[in-house]
């Protein structure tokens, strides 16, 4: 087991990886004083899976709230009827929240917790992954609006976060490869050896190597965890964590949830790219190399279909970094060189689109 320490001041909190992790959640929850309720937020697939390995770990009185898998979760109905729960069971202040899912009960379940009296502690269990490399770390939280991904959200801390590999062992190939998007992004932005390590590691990661795949999270832990404490409230450096999504989420946005996060970062990422590419910035080889790694674990190089240019730009423009109608994209200028650029040109979308163009 590997123990990484998210360290902010007053609020440092661990992450576990490993297996057999669900063995540190009641020891864990005895040091968090003070409550008298958990509540256990999950979804349908996760519910159907693994609620049992987690139910007998946790001590007490737990209430199971199920939600409906998918990120039309994400929403305010959603978040009104657990916040209806919540009231119910008179869920209060020093009580705690158990997220135990993807992304959608990461992000949704922080959220509710975050606003909840005001704030109450939350342990993030993630089952995929995604959330395990990049959601669950990092105090992101929220839902979506008709206006565009993520757009309500708050900035809440969990207590800890229990990640535990074995979860992983029944993801199917493309939610595995979403992950590994989220993955590639941190290895293209920090390092070329551990993008290189992607592949070199790529039959033990899609075989679901437990060893593997503890080494792959624990090290996106340690870059995440880095940007983090440098600049929790992303006003500098965490911005270069939105590597692929500026591109990335209006595709996910305008593709009406068809595509998983995962999938549209690695399709943003393409396309962010070549617009570096004809910026003259990052070198076609630089490129190549990102497209060859994403190519090698199946993530999509074309859209399903060919989408409006300028329905993208307009979704970039309602992208919650945007100031003013203009949209900072982080970009990198070679792998381990992000960069953060301020204008970007409509025309340069418009042609960088051309590379993930099902037509083309
Ligand atoms: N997913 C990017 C971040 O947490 O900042």
């Amino acid at each position: 087991m590997k123990i990484i320490t998210v360290r902010l001041a007053g609020r440092s909190y661990p992450i576990f990886v490993g297996t057999k992790i669900l063995s540190h959640l009641a020891p864990l929850l005895r040091e968090q004083a003070g409550w008298s309720q958990l509540v256990l937020l999950t979804d349908t697939t996760v519910a159907g899976l693994h609620l049992e390995r987690v139910r007998t770990v946790i001590p007490g009185n737990v209430t199971l709230i199920t939600i409906p898998a998918g990120e039309l979760s994400k929403s305010l109905a959603q978040l009104g009827e657990l916040f209806d729960r919540f009231a119910e069971i008179r869920l209060g202040r020093r009580d705690v929240l158990l997220t135990f899912g993807g992304g959608v009960v990461g992000d949704l379940g922080g959220f509710a917790a975050a606003t909840w009296h005001r704030g109450i502690r939350y342990l993030q269990i993630p089952t995929t992954l995604e959330a395990a490399v990049d959601a669950s770390i990092g105090g992101k939280t929220g839902i979506n609006h008709a206006g565009g991904k993520n757009l309500i959200g708050a900035f809440h801390q969990p207590s800890a976060v229990l990640i535990d590999t074995d979860f992983f062992a029944t993801l199917g190939l493309r939610d595995l490869a979403a992950g590994l998007a989220e993955s590639i992004k941190h290895a293209a932005l920090t390092s070329a050896a551990f993008l290189d390590w992607h592949e070199q590691h790529a039959d033990a990661i899609l075989a679901r190597d437990p060893a593997t795949l503890a080494e792959l999270v624990a090290r996106n832990c340690e870059i995440k965890a880095d940007v983090v404490c440098r600049d929790e409230r992303e006003a500098d450096v965490r911005r270069i964590l939105n590597y692929g999504h500026t591109i990335g989420h209006a595709i996910e946005h305008l593709l009406a949830f068809e595509l998983r996060h995962g999938e549209c970062v690695g399709l943003g990422m393409l396309v962010e790219n070549e617009i570096a590419h004809r910026r003259g910035l990052l070198p076609r080889s630089e490129a190549d190399r990102v497209r060859a790694v994403l190519a090698r674990f199946g993530l999509p190089l074309k859209l399903p279909q060919t989408l409006d240019a300028a329905a993208v730009l307009e979704a970039c423009r309602s992208d919650k970094k945007a100031q003013a109608g203009h949209v900072p994209f982080a970009l990198i200028a070679g792998i381990g060189q992000p960069q953060i650029a301020s204008e970007i040109d409509a025309a340069d979308v418009k042609a960088a689109l051309r590379v993930i163009d099902p037509n083309l």
